[in-house]
């Protein structure tokens, strides 16, 4: 079962935010959707959250996000509806069906595109807490048979649980994926967006911003040699974006959550343990199981040469990328 409460809020985070985003790069492949927009879509998808509970009516407000009264009751809610605002305002990210799953994935809409309902439900099956969701074995034989019945199913498991408030973006999916009800159309308003530097400072905006962006940049940059849709370049963007999935494991915990997970650190140090950690998350939090995928992670820091073409490209990706970064 898997347990990370020894892991900070932070690394925890971008844990469930790449593994959200593997799971939409792996249900996009399936559904005819372009998986490196997936990917992105999936690891944004919680960008809100970096705005704590108690400031995020107030920081909506003062962004100009109009809100419901649930969302006011149930601050929390607002979070989706922030990382829409901050793909925008921080990735400069204009693709409305990802900036709609973003601002959906919680909830779900109705008659929502087919990225929508991957970043909704990927969220449900790599969900943030500990253990198995309860739900997770129908959920994923209920998507066997189509994304659409996927997404009824989880409506109505959540439809069914005890709800504090009901979203208004709830009321419209149940009742488009559950009954069969239609709504009127809503249309996305164009807006200007901006947030000031100090808001970027005081909830670490650059340094979340930073980190995203080299996973990006390393998926991106490794399955370049690979023709596009290609299971070798599918294999090199995914080692790629999470060879450095565990980089908010600071210098000083390394060894500690190196214990925790079981990793012998006897001649270890602090620079050798994260590519040994990142293998351990891939294999343990977001289930790969690939040999090639798992050692191209593993040695993409390493001096010795690689036998894979994609461990080698991996590890180009990062001396490219990191390596120039340093001097
Ligand atoms: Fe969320
Ligand atoms: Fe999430």
């Amino acid at each position: 079962m898997r347990n990370r409460g020894f892991l900070t809020p932070v690394t925890e985070n971008f844990l469930h935010a790449y593994g959200v985003g593997k799971v939409a790069f792996e249900l996009a492949l399936k559904s005819n959707v372009d998986p490196e927009t997936a990917f992105i879509a999936g690891s944004l998808h919680d960008l809100g959250g970096a705005i704590p509970d108690s400031d995020r009516v107030e920081v909506a407000e003062s962004l100009g996000i109009e809100l419901f009264e649930e969302e006011r009751k149930v601050p929390m809610l607002v979070h989706a509806k922030q990382g829409d605002y901050f793909a925008q305002a921080l990735f400069g990210i204009e693709n409305t069906d990802v900036l709609d799953s973003i601002l959906y994935h919680t909830t779900c809409i109705d008659n929502a595109s087919t990225l929508v309902k991957i970043i909704f439900l990927a969220d449900k099956i790599q969900w943030d807490r500990n253990g198995e969701p309860p739900y997770l074995k129908d959920l994923l034989k209920a998507l066997d048979n189509s994304l659409d019945e996927g997404c009824r199913y989880f409506l109505e498991w959540l439809w069914n649980s005890q709800l504090y408030v009901i979203h208004p973006f709830l009321v419209r999916s149940y009742g488009y994926y559950s009954k069969g009800q239609e709504f009127p159309s809503s249309t996305r308003k164009t807006r200007n967006v901006y947030l000031s530097e100090d808001i970027k400072r005081k909830y670490f905006l650059n340094e979340i911003v930073y980190e995203f962006k080299k996973a990006f940049e390393m998926g991106k940059k490794a399955s370049e040699p690979f023709i596009k849709g290609s299971e070798s370049f599918n294999k090199a963007f995914i080692a790629g974006a999470l060879a450095n999935s565990v980089n908010t494991i600071f210098q000083n915990q390394r060894l500690y959550v190196a214990n925790k997970v079981g990793i012998e650190t006897k001649h270890e140090t602090n620079e050798s343990l994260l590519p040994k950690l990142s293998h351990y998350f891939a294999k343990n939090e977001f289930g790969i199981d690939d040999s090639e995928l798992l050692q191209a992670i593993l040695y993409h820091q390493q001096e010795s040469d690689c036998e894979s073409k994609i461990c080698h490209s991996v590890k180009a990706a990062y001396q490219t990328l990191y390596k120039e970064e340093a001097k």
